[in-house]
């Protein structure tokens, strides 16, 4: 059965928007996601983030639930607006103060806390005055890092400046489906850039307060791009630019791949990246965080047939992929999550190595992996959630066997901790080990829940 190193790292993660709450609380300011859950029309069900798993107000009782998973790490985002309001100025005191008690509280529970600065709730002002496709946007994260590290640094243990730049920059800027929902490809491109060099800044101002000890980290939805055929060469090479190497070349090589700014070059000259920036994105990380559903297929479109655009846009509709008019994102075989994701654990296996080739000195770990299914409550009150178990056992084995084959991996995060918000999607799509009453709150340990606390305490997967 597959092992895990002695010193692996078994958590679970959520994000601020999507488990929160009290978003006009303790003087919270609005973010992007506020403005746009709510705008009528765009969240299933008219879902809002307003109340989400009203984890502001539970944060004890949660705090006791990863206790008795027994994980030694929790990965949660700090909400931007909560600690500084409009982006820019003072500490907002009462909303950093939940964050000071929710480390604290990790800590006495013998659990490392691993901080995420943006997991894209971006102040709703630096949005009004240009947001991630303006650069100063960019300094203002790093400002933001800094009075988060001179707060919470000497308690934190892993810092992870963003979550999936990728969505933040094309779902946010380019297709329109997340926040601010935005449909322009150049601004898309220009906020990749200064999400690469928040980032950046964001490591080096952390890196001048907080405690020496600490890691740096970014995380990544990488995608493991595969081709049809031979012939789709091509449109494998394109996808990864734009999709992995956009972020990879400046955040770990300090520089962007000259066939990214070839293939995008109607869409933008990149004047906006200027002398030093790119050497100012690449700053030493300690691990890089690899949050992985399911691999992308593609292949170029002759033109003849009908097009099937299974990268999660509407034909016809703003697409992320900005530049791959001629590139078909291809249904892949199932079995399929109720995300409509095909589950294909492989890629992750082959992802964790093309890392560990490309970056042999970077660690990584897995800081996302789940799945949504539609769960349901039998009679006695159990979640006989078993599919999501067999995913998280496939994931994990892809895991090890990364792992045999030689990669450098540090630790598992399973998406998520509880059922919550789930963006565009609202609470339609469960991804929790744990479910969430959307009427009383109520917190149920699913069977996965039960599986993973066992295989936390054994280091191991059960036969
Ligand atoms: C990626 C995101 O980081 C997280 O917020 C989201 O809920 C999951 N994937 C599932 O889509």
């Amino acid at each position: 059965m597959p092992a895990f190193p002695e010193n692996f790292l078994w958590g679970t993660a959520t994000a601020a928007y999507q488990v929160e709450g009290a978003w006009d609380e303790d003087g919270r300011g609005p973010s992007i996601w506020d403005t746009f859950s709510h705008t009528p029309g765009l969240v299933a069900n008219g879902d809002t983030g307003d109340v989400a798993c009203d984890h502001y107000h539970r944060l004890e009782e949660d705090l006791d639930l990863l206790a008795g998973l027994g994980v030694g790490a929790y990965r949660f985002s700090i909400s931007w607006p909560r600690v500084q309001p409009g982006g820019r100025g003072p500490i907002n005191r009462p909303g950093l103060d939940f964050y000071s008690r929710l480390v604290d509280g990790l800590r006495t529970r013998g659990i490392a806390p691993v901080a995420t600065l943006y997991h894209w709730d971006l102040p709703q002002e630096l949005e009004d005055a240009g947001g991630w496709p303006h650069r100063d946007t960019a300094l203002r994260f790093a400002e933001y890092a800094r009075l988060m590290g001179e707060a919470l640094g000497d308690r934190v243990d892993t810092w992870t400046t963003l979550n999936e730049p990728w969505c933040s920059a094309y779902l946010g800027y380019a297709s329109g489906v997340h926040a601010p929902a935005r449909t322009e490809p150049a601004a898309a491109l220009a906020a990749v850039h200064h999400l690469n060099l928040g980032h950046g800044l964001a490591v080096q101002a952390l890196r001048s307060v907080v405690a020496p000890g600490a890691s740096m980290s970014v995380t990544l939805n990488l995608h493991h791009v595969r081709g049809v055929a031979e012939r789709d060469a091509d449109a494998v090479r394109r996808a990864d630019a734009l999709a992995n190497r956009a972020f990879l070349g400046p955040m770990l090589e300090g520089a962007y791949p000259r066939d990214l700014i070839d293939d995008t070059a109607s869409v933008t000259d990149w004047s906006f990246v200027r002398d030093g920036d790119e050497a100012a994105a690449g700053q030493p990380l300690d691990v890089l965080g690899v949050n992985y559903y399911n691999p992308t297929l593609v292949r170029l479109w002759d033109g003849a047939d009908v097009r099937e655009n299974a990268d999660g846009h509407q034909d016809g509709a703003a697409s992320p992929w900005i530049a791959c008019e001629d590139i078909d994102f291809v249904r892949q075989p199932g079995p399929y999550t109720e995300m409509g994701w095909n589950i294909d654990e492989t890629g992750l296996t082959e992802l964790l190595l093309r890392l560990h080739r490309d970056y042999p000195d970077t660690p990584t770990m897995i800081t996302e992996n789940g799945a949504a299914f539609a769960d349901v409550v039998d009679p006695d009150g159990r979640v006989r959630d078993e599919r999501r178990v067999d995913y998280l056992r496939r994931h994990l084995t892809a895991v090890a066997e990364a792992i045999a084959a030689g990669a450098d991996v540090r630790g598992y995060f399973v998406w998520s901790l509880m059922d919550n918000f789930e963006w565009a999607h609202g609470y339609a799509k469960r991804f929790g080990i744990v479910r969430v009453d959307r009427d009383t709150m109520e917190r149920t340990w699913k069977d996965s829940a039960h599986w993973y606390r066992d295989v936390v305490a054994s280091g191991k997967l059960p036969e």
